[in-house]
């Protein structure tokens, strides 16, 4: 196992500490899948989360592993849904039942493992919440100090008390996630920090396991289409690969459209898809309800468009109204509540079927990425006032109604 850059192929040892390579190009960790003895059925013997896969992941030592019980998230089957829309099959893979309440736990428990394994004592990263929540708690089960920059009023609450509760040092600065990121990526290239956020291909390897799951627990038929939430895009990337490498190993024989949704005032990997093109225009002042994916420079557009274009998949956009929209359909008609950044995927596969993209007879797995008490503020913004009553009478006429 060793990392190697995606543009020149260089190839770096797997405990070196670089975050990109000479030629600035993205790092991914690549096996010799020869070496690695696995099968599916050894799989199945075990617990359903990330460290099923313990094979295909980059830690040698299993001492090492820091964990929450994070992954084995629910893949819900949808069906008033799909009556609502009209699909033949569409599931939701809930990655809100995650240990902190969203997916980055599965980067989080193999990039902290690793940085177990390198013998780190201060990690940190720029987050629009929910990588810090994570980061936090996996940083203080490893017993490391740990640093979080955010983007001052635009973390969403639950978010931001867990990165405090957690014990965290939490920086709020004047900016956005892209000036935090390039902050903290600063303190990175100086050593002061070990840097846990997407660019870090060891993390991306915990997160391809979405992937790995869904092929798993679909007996092996992977769906036509995966819909994912983009910002940073470094999720898609990795959910992409997690499909390739089970094709490459021979356990599936298909490969889904990797869909990626971005928000309207947030998206650049979109115009780039539209224009056929492999680079971004970054947004200098990117703005969404969906603050999780309030981003104008996503470090893995590379990646992100990569998958797009490999799998003949598709990206598409958003708006606030939309998003709303579809966490209450998801929140109404499945009991699924899930946070504005999540219900883009839902949104983006109602626009896609209005607009002919999506067949009606695919079968659709949606990515839903947080929790919905992760914003409590969005949800309640949403919603009706609650009821007020006088007296019981009253409180009757009300069930009548
Ligand atoms: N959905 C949620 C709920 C997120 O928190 C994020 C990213 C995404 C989708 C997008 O994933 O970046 O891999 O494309 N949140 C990061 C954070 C940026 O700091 O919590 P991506």
């Amino acid at each position: 196992m060793y990392q190697r850059c995606i543009e020149c192929g260089k190839t770096y040892e797997d405990d070196e500490i670089v975050y990109r390579c000479e030629c600035n190009g993205l790092l991914e960790i690549v096996y010799d899948f020869d070496k690695i003895e696995v099968d599916k059925e050894k799989f199945k013997n075990r617990v359903f989360s990330v460290w099923r896969y313990f094979e295909l992941l980059p830690i040698k030592n299993r001492e090492k592993i820091i964990s929450l019980k994070e992954g084995g998230t629910p893949l819900y089957r949808c069906r008033n849904l799909e009556e609502e829309l009209g699909v033949k099959e569409l599931y939701v893979k809930n990655e809100g039942a995650n240990p902190t309440g969203s997916f980055k736990d599965r980067g989080m428990t193999v990039g902290v493992s690793k940085a177990n394994e390198l013998n780190i004592k201060v990690v940190g990263c720029a987050s629009t919440g929910n990588t810090s929540a994570s980061l936090a708690a996996y940083s203080a089960r490893a017993k490391m100090k740990c640093l979080v920059l955010l983007p001052k009023g635009k973390v969403a609450l639950g978010k931001l008390a867990q990165a405090m509760i957690y014990g965290a040092k939490v920086v709020e600065i004047d900016g956005n996630f892209d000036k935090a990121l390039e902050m903290v990526n600063e303190l990175a290239k100086e050593g002061l920090i070990y840097l846990l956020n997407s660019i870090n291909p060891f993390r991306l390897e915990g997160q391809k396991t979405i992937g790995y799951e869904i092929a798993d627990e679909l007996n092996w038929e992977v769906p036509d289409r995966v819909i994912v939430p983009v910002g940073n895009a470094g999720n898609i990337s990795a959910i992409w690969k997690g499909f390739k490498e089970f094709y490459e190993l021979g356990f599936i024989n298909e490969l889904p459209k990797m869909t990626g949704i971005q928000a309207e005032g947030a998206k650049p990997i979109v115009e780039a898809f539209k224009k056929g093109k492999r680079e971004i225009e970054p947004y200098e002042n990117p703005e969404t309800i969906a603050t999780a994916i309030r981003i104008g420079k996503p470090v893995n557009a590379k990646k992100a468009l990569n998958a797009i274009y490999e799998s003949n998949g598709y990206a598409e956009s958003v708006s606030d109204e939309e998003i709303i929209k579809a966490q209450k359909l998801l929140a109404r008609k499945e009991g699924i509540f899930v946070e504005p950044a999540s219900a883009s995927s839902i949104a983006g596969l109602i626009k896609l079927l209005d607009e002919g993209v999506i067949d009606r007879s695919e079968r659709i797995v949606c990515i839903t990425t947080g929790h919905g008490l992760k914003d409590p503020d969005a949800a309640i913004r949403a919603c009706e006032e609650t009821i007020k009553v006088k007296s019981l009478d009253e409180l009757k006429k009300l069930l009548s109604s």
